[in-house]
Formats: C-alpha cells, sequence, structure tokens
C-alpha cells in the first residue's frame, strides 16, 4: 500500500462537519480490496434505534438482562420478549440510501468489497448486497443448543418452542451472538483485514471489542482508514480521515467518489 496514492484536502467551509475528503485517485486497481464495517448508526434512519444513543435499546434494557447466556439461562422469556420485538421491527422498516450505497458499490467497484456488518438486521441484504459478514449473527437466524440445529426463523420463538430437528423444548434461541461469546467468521475477517486497502467503519461507536480494534489491524496493513459516523467516537483518533453526518448523506457521497475514482 503507498500511501501517496492518496490525497486529502482540509474543510471545505460550506461543509465544515467534512472533517477531511477523500480523494480516491489510485482507486481503479482491479487488485484493490475495500473493507467495511457497520454498526447500528447505519440503519438509525431507517427507523432502527441504536445501541448506546439517546433513546437507544440499552437505555430501556440492561444488556446483563437480555444479551448474555447468563441471562437465557436466568430468564428466557425475557430474552424471547425482547428478540421477537426486534425480529417483528425488521417487518416495518427497509433499507436506506446508505445500505443501497453501499450494496452499489460493492457491486460495481472493480477491486473487492467487504462487507462486515455488526448488526443482526438484514438491511443490507434487502439493500442488494451481494455478501454479508454477520460477526454478532442474525435476527433472522435460530439455533438449537441442544443438537446445533441452526436455520431461518420469522416468527416468535418462545420457551416451549420445540426443534424441528430434534424436537426437545427450551434450547431454541435467537443465532446471536451475546457478551462472552466469541464473534462469528473471526479468522476470515482478520485475514481480509490483513489484504484491506481501505478500511471504512460506519455508524459504529466503537466500544465493543473486537470489532473496534479492526481499525488497528486494518492500519497495521496498511490500510487508510476512514470513520462514517454522525458523532465523534471514543476511536476516531485511530482513523486517517472521518467524515461526520448522517449516514444516508455521507456514504452515498462517499461510494460516488470512489466509483468515481474508477473512471
Ligand atoms: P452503538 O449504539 O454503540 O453506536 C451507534 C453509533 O452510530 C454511534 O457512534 C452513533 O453516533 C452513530 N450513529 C447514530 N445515528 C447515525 C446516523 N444516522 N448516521 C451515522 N452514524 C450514526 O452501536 P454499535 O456500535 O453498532 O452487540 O454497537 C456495537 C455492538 O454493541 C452491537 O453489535 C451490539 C451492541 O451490544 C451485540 O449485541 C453483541
Amino acid at each position: 500500500m503507498r500511501y501517496d496514492d492518496f490525497a486529502t484536502e482540509h474543510l471545505d467551509p460550506i461543509l465544515p462537519e467534512r472533517v477531511i475528503r477523500y480523494i480516491p485517485s489510485a482507486m481503479g486497481s482491479h487488485e484493490r480490496t475495500i473493507v467495511i464495517l457497520t454498526g447500528a448508526g447505519i440503519s438509525a434512519e431507517s427507523g432502527l434505534p441504536t445501541f448506546r444513543d439517546k433513546d437507544g435499546l440499552w437505555e430501556g434494557y440492561r444488556v446483563e438482562e437480555v444479551a448474555c447466556p447468563q441471562a437465557f439461562r436466568r430468564n428466557p422469556d425475557l430474552v424471547h420478549r425482547f428478540y421477537n420485538l426486534r425480529r417483528a421491527a425488521l417487518k416495518t422498516v427497509a433499507p436506506n440510501a446508505a445500505h443501497q450505497a453501499l450494496a452499489r458499490l460493492q457491486r460495481e467497484f472493480p477491486g473487492r468489497v467487504i462487507l462486515i456488518t455488526q448488526n443482526i438486521d438484514d438491511l443490507h441484504e434487502r439493500a442488494g448486497s451481494p455478501e454479508v459478514i454477520h460477526m454478532h449473527g442474525e435476527l433472522r437466524k435460530v439455533f438449537c443448543a441442544h443438537c446445533g440445529h441452526c436455520g431461518v426463523w420469522e416468527g416468535d420463538l418462545q420457551t416451549v418452542t420445540s426443534c424441528p430437528q430434534c424436537d426437545r423444548r427450551g434450547g431454541m434461541r435467537p443465532d446471536i451472538v451475546w457478551f462472552g461469546e466469541i464473534p462469528y467468521h473471526m479468522e476470515r475477517i482478520e485475514a481480509v483485514l490483513r489484504n484491506a486497502d481501505i478500511f471504512a467503519s460506519i455508524g459504529t461507536s466503537g466500544q465493543v471489542y473486537p470489532a473496534a480494534g479492526f481499525v488497528s489491524l486494518a492500519k497495521i496493513a496498511g490500510a487508510r482508514t476512514l470513520e462514517i459516523n454522525n458523532a465523534q467516537t471514543l476511536v476516531s483518533g485511530r482513523f486517517d480521515g472521518q467524515f461526520i453526518g448522517p449516514a444516508t448523506r455521507e456514504v452515498p457521497q462517499w461510494v460516488e467518489e470512489v466509483l468515481g475514482g474508477n473512471e
């Protein structure tokens, strides 16, 4: 990776929130790899609450009550209720311009675009993203803790729901990585980060590891790093550049610039 492949320019006074603007002038190579990490902020404008913003999901629930294996053992009904509501909410929302722009980037960029999400919603897929790495699992999938059966699940789950494979009750749970569990696809993620030329982190607060550490791994690998968020985060200082603003505005603009650099 050559750093002189990129140029930065300072703030346009008309857009004061746009801290550094990337000029993706040398992005024409078919060899280039863009790795993107998304978080709850990308789905916020679709109407799904984030976790830590004001009125976020964790404002109404304590993480320990709903998002760890101990909580599921202690009070499975509450955990099921929490995720049943989240699963039902998926049917009331639609992908927004940011999801759509990333799907377009995946389709049109001549190099590789790897999309990793911490989100458990399916808005990237519904926007047309051909491949999404769900490191924290998916709301629309469940698995059986008794036999390991994993499948798509559209309705509610209850403690009495029996497994379609082993027929036992009590083991069916959302296929979601809870606190204390190991995120999915980590080997593959680490491998793609090692090959990243550009790493972009979109709509995530950088408070949950290992995802919060991806920027550092990508930098070690020589990638240029970009954060897109509507606010500063705890990890903003680790990025080479930052676009501050709503994802539905900033992401399509960035995608346009990246694809424009290929012309
Ligand atoms: P957070 O709620 O921690 O952070 C959301 C981020 O999105 C914040 O930095 C906001 O500033 C930003 N944001 C909000 N609205 C935005 C918008 N319209 N445009 C751009 N940015 C916006 O959510 P995550 O970082 O995704 O894990 O949380 C990470 C993990 O913590 C989740 O995957 C979940 C949670 O515990 C598990 O449940 C395992």
